[in-house]
């Protein structure tokens, strides 16, 4: 299906800034998305460089492949997961990275056409897996196989979420009486014990978590981090976009406990209000950024 709209790149004009791409250099953005920062990558690199673009989701390539088609000269995308990034690369260059961009989470474009359950505004399959031909457990299976207490840790841990005790509860009862599959049915569920305040969907929260547990966000943040570095040479720099005070404490932690590493920026670039209230969902990003040394 095609997009209503594309994804709204965040901190568009901060990535162009601190990312500092020349004429010439191979970048590799590892979360393609919708390509609006990849199209970004490919106007700094020029003719002469390379953008290669990763995405977990298979239906991500071909539409970026077919937006970019004025880059092919310079552009390719690649299905897979940014935590194989190093090996993903060297199957179609022998240049060294010069660049890598990591932008988290999940696409509009994926939350809104693509009916992987990301969502509690419509009612689809529990899926939320970024790739539903991983052989890995869908939100479906977790929220009707977990037990109560792993219940409560994903909501706890992944979502902050305060009342994660009464809503996995309320789950494991509802699922005595028929399997939980669609996301009404559990939007529904959480909302019967915590009751809308605010603007905000009580279930924001637990959609949240769930897709964090369901494609190991964490974990791979964690892998990638590691293998990218040792790939890169020195002066290399890498980008990460954050939208969870988890990924970033990982990120944070990560540069200042590595010695190969430092930090371009001594604090998180974030949006600036205009950009804020221009796309609210740059709200909670957070951009770091550090150079092999
Ligand atoms: C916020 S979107 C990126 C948007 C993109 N920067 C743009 O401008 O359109 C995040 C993308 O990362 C992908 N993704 C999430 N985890 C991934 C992983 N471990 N490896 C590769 N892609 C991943 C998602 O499928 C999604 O398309």
């Amino acid at each position: 299906m095609e997009p209503i709209s594309f994804h709204r790149p965040v901190l568009l004009g901060e990535v162009r800034e601190w990312l500092s791409v020349r004429p010439g250099m191979v970048v590799v953005d590892g979360t393609l998305g919708d390509g609006g920062h990849s199209e970004l990558l490919c106007e700094l690199v020029g003719p002469t460089g390379l953008v290669i673009g990763i995405d977990r989701d298979p239906e991500a390539i071909p539409l970026v492949e077919q937006r970019l088609t004025r880059f092919s000269d310079r552009f390719l995308a690649v299905n897979g997961n940014f935590k194989d990034l190093p090996e993903l690369v060297a199957t179609h260059t022998v240049r060294p990275i010069d660049r890598v961009l990591l932008d988290l989470g999940w696409s509009t474009t994926q939350f809104v056409t693509r009916g992987r359950g990301f969502s509690f505004m419509t009612n689809e399959q529990l899926d939320m897996r970024f790739n539903p031909s991983e052989n890995t457990e869908s939100a479906g299976d977790i929220v009707n196989t977990a037990s109560l207490r792993e219940l409560i840790r994903i909501f706890r841990l992944y979502g902050e979420e305060r009342r994660a005790e009464q809503i996995a509860e309320a789950i494991v009862a509802a699922r005595e009486r028929e399997p939980i599959t669609t996301t009404q049915q559990l939007a529904n569920i959480v909302v019967s014990v915590a009751p809308r305040v605010g603007a905000i969907h009580p279930a924001t929260q637990v959609f949240q978590a769930l897709r964090i547990a369901v494609n190991d966000e964490l974990a791979a943040l964690r892998e990638a981090l590691n293998t990218i570095t040792t790939a890169i040479p020195h002066n290399a720099r890498v980008a990460i976009i954050t939208f969870h005070s988890l990924e970033d404490r990982i990120v944070k932690r990560f540069i200042s406990t590595r010695t190969d590493v430092k930090a371009i920026t001594k604090k998180p670039i974030i949006p600036t209000e205009d950009e804020i209230r221009d796309n609210p969902r740059s709200r909670s990003s957070k951009l770091r950024i550090f150079e092999k040394v």
